[in-house]
């Protein structure tokens, strides 16, 4: 006998059992658990379902990863790099955008030389990437990577162009809020971080299962920018304003913890 075809969920199915976790985990925390990070296994993020981590990360040899981890380019990180307007024939379509922060460790203290890399939709809302196909239009000046080094104060600084929401298959009508992806590289492969940017006031971001699977809402709205005034320059771009905190994994190695 053949299985019934399985119905694709609704924007409103997926809002529902995101709304039913958040209220979960409210309950958990109000017993006094903290959940900062993405939940791993978050069935309305339909696509990871098959997919997501069920074991925890194998401990390797460092060394070893750097044999075969994939390096970025051969040439240094140059200014322009962090610019991706620039670099093609004409100007890309669509509104420009700063985006600049600090990257801190969870004292405050500022993260100096860290590469931290983006990449991102077109104005669009289309990747320069064979696997995106959906009819929107490409940009030929818009390629949508760059990268640059944290200065002393730990900033890093992009000249970019706002990205827009892009629909994928998570379930019937689903879109992406618009959003920015960055990697931190630590000092080691073994050590990258990757997580997403999003924009103040995105009607799509509390729609977003990807977002939503940090169920905490403080720790969510951490990954949302703040728009800046001061930063925005006249007749030239608007600004946004992100830090990121590292936590835990950034620790010095202290002795007695792995010494025998
Ligand atoms: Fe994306």
């Amino acid at each position: 006998m053949e299985a019934a075809p399985q119905r694709v969920a609704s924007q409103g199915d997926i809002t529902a059992e995101i709304a039913a976790l958040a209220v979960e985990a409210a309950e958990y925390q109000r017993l006094g658990r903290q959940e900062f990070q993405p939940r791993l296994d978050y069935p309305p993020y339909r696509s990871s379902v098959l997919r997501h981590p069920e074991f925890p990360p194998l401990t390797v040899d460092p060394d070893e990863i750097e044999r075969w981890a994939p390096c970025f380019g051969h040439q240094d990180v140059a200014p322009g790099d962090a610019d991706l307007t620039a670099g093609h024939p004409g100007e890309p379509i669509g509104e420009r955008i700063i985006v600049t922060g600090r990257v801190l460790d969870e004292f405050g203290r500022p993260v100096t030389g860290q590469l931290v890399e983006i990449w991102q939709a077109n104005a669009s809302g289309r990747y320069h990437h064979q696997l995106d196909q959906h009819p929107a239009p490409l940009d030929p000046n818009f390629i949508g990577a760059g990268r640059c080094l944290t200065g002393p104060d730990g900033s890093y600084r992009f000249l970019t162009i706002k990205p827009g929401p892009y629909p994928w298959r998570n379930h019937f009508n689903a879109w992406r809020p618009a959003h920015i992806h960055f990697s931190l590289f630590g000092t080691a492969f073994t050590q990258r971080l990757v997580t997403q940017m999003y924009f103040p006031g995105d009607p799509l971001f509390e729609l977003d299962p990807i977002a939503s699977s940090i169920v905490d809402p403080v720790a969510r709205q951490r990954l949302v920018a703040e728009y800046d005034h001061d930063l925005t320059q006249p007749e030239y771009a608007t600004g946004y304003r992100w830090n990121i905190v590292l936590s835990g994994g950034r620790r010095t190695w202290t002795e007695g913890a792995d010494d025998g």
